[in-house]
């Protein structure tokens, strides 16, 4: 039987699909069954040349979740220092909605960086190849390799928040991607990870969009 959904408007769900942390729900169990409904919609999304190179790793076993997720939190210490984290970002950017908007994501940050290991379902999204050390990779080559599964795995995110699950885009690890390929067995050599996505139902239901700079800011009509 179909799991149950929150029936939120097609607006509402694009709208409302932030990335969530301090509201994960750890403790309660996210059965198989809703994962793979998120994954039938998942696989809807487009792949170049339909080939689906994607792969979709879904870690629940307690004690590899506990050491990816110290390995992302290593990470995390790492990016924390440098002046590109969210920490920095637009601190003193004069747009006070911004600057606000900013240090809630960087304390919710720092709250998945210390929990991601209790998250009940860590999904990696995988892709066949590798975009960073294949000789004669153009434009093309990565745009193609990346876009074959950034798009599957935000359909699986929205599919969850459709749901009642939580989830938020994270690419940390990927400073330790070997080590955790190791974990899990992943082909290293021949299979790309893309992001390390927590995965738990959330508590309470009710998301609001996020603060963005008016549109105007980052559109342009026939010309730069
Ligand atoms: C490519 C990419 C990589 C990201 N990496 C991380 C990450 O490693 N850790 C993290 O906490 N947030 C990461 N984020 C940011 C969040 O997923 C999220 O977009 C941001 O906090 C804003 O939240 P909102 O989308 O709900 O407004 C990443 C987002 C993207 C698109």
């Amino acid at each position: 039987m179909a799991h149950e959904q929150l029936g939120l408007s097609n607006d509402e769900l694009l709208s409302t699909t932030r990335a969530v942390r301090k509201r994960l729900d750890f403790e309660r169990e996210v059965p198989m069954s809703v994962i793979k409904e998120c994954m039938e919609l998942a696989v809807q999304a487009p792949t170049g040349s339909n080939a689906q190179g994607w792969q979709f790793m879904f870690v629940t076993d307690p004690e590899k979740r506990a050491k990816i997720g110290a390995f992302y939190q290593r990470a995390f210490s790492i990016y924390r220092d440098m002046p590109v984290a969210i920490h920095k970002l637009h601190a003193d950017s004069g747009d006070s909605d911004l600057t606000a908007s900013q240090a809630r994501s960087a304390s919710s940050a720092d709250f998945l960086a210390d929990h991601m290991g209790e998250v009940p379902v860590l999904m990696i999204p995988c892709i066949a190849g590798r975009t960073d050390n294949e000789a004669g990779m153009n434009i093309i080559s990565q745009t193609g390799t990346l876009g074959s599964i950034i798009p599957a795995a935000w359909n699986f995110m929205l599919a969850a928040r459709a749901r009642g699950l939580g989830t938020a885009w994270t690419t940390l690890h990927l400073m330790f991607e070997k080590e955790v390929a190791e974990i899990l067995e992943i082909p290293f050599e021949d299979v790309m990870q893309i992001a390390l996505i927590p995965i738990a139902y959330t508590k309470g239901t009710s998301f609001k969009p996020a603060y963005r700079p008016p549109v105007e800011t980052v559109m342009h009509v026939d010309r730069w």
